[in-house]
């Protein structure tokens, strides 16, 4: 028997860690958060001080990774033993990310680890590409935007609520290359899957959103 997937795809910002850490717990099944293995990556290339323009060490540096995601009351990500959760909600770290993630080597050193979450009961799978390329066999697909501004406003709202300092403005000039990078890249470019369902969230509460992706399963 397959395991049943639902796939969040969409751009930076719209909300899909939210709706498909709550969703994956009312439906008993597990989550793959796929930015966080594109961010650890960018970690340990930052860490080790990797040019970004040196695309075999990188993909070198992602085959040997050693990734742990344990998850308790709080996900805990460790990079070759080390916990990394700290760092990885950093916009450095996403930055980074986007930019790694143009490489089509490192695209294909990561999908295995992706796949590897398909396990029972079920996965809530929450990425660019989920319902493309890493689980295009999925029955259940949703692609979850917002508006840039809308995106940088709740993100400016977070890290004000975290005590650190942040420009609305520059926020908005951020989500926007990271739009654009994620979605002319060549390979696996952050796409809506044809049968999935669209969701504008920009004037949605979570619990209207998590309903209306409850109801696609249902
Ligand atoms: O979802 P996120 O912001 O944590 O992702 C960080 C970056 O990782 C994102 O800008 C592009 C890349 N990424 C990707 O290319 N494919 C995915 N499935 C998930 C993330």
């Amino acid at each position: 028997m397959t395991v049943p997937v639902l796939t969040i795809d969409g751009p930076s910002g719209a909300g899909k860690g939210t709706i498909s850490r709550l969703v994956a717990k009312k439906l008993g099944w597990n989550y793959l958060d796929s930015g966080s293995i594109y961010r650890s990556l960018a970690i340990a290339l930052l860490q080790q001080c990797v040019d970004l323009a040196d695309e075999s060490t990188i993909v070198r540096v992602a085959e040997t990774m050693d990734l742990a995601f344990e998850c308790g009351d709080a996900l805990v990500v460790k990079l070759n033993g080390i916990d990394i959760t700290a760092q990885l909600g950093l916009e450095s770290t996403g930055n980074t990310a986007s930019i790694i993630a143009v490489l089509p080597e490192v695209r294909r050193v990561l999908l295995q680890k992706q796949q590897d979450f398909r396990q029972f009961p079920g996965l809530v799978a929450d990425g660019r590409d989920m319902g493309t390329v890493v689980f295009p066999d999925a029955k259940n697909k949703v692609f979850l935007t917002a508006t840039a501004e809308e995106r940088a406003r709740r993100r400016y709202k977070q890290l004000k609520e975290k005590g650190i300092d942040a420009n609305l403005a520059c926020l908005i000039d951020d989500i926007e290359a990271r739009d654009r990078r994620d979605t002319e890249r060549a390979t696996a470019p952050l796409a809506m899957a044809e049968n999935a369902l669209y969701i504008d969230s920009s004037n949605m509460t979570i619990d209207s959103v998590i309903e209306d992706v409850l109801n696609l399963i249902r």
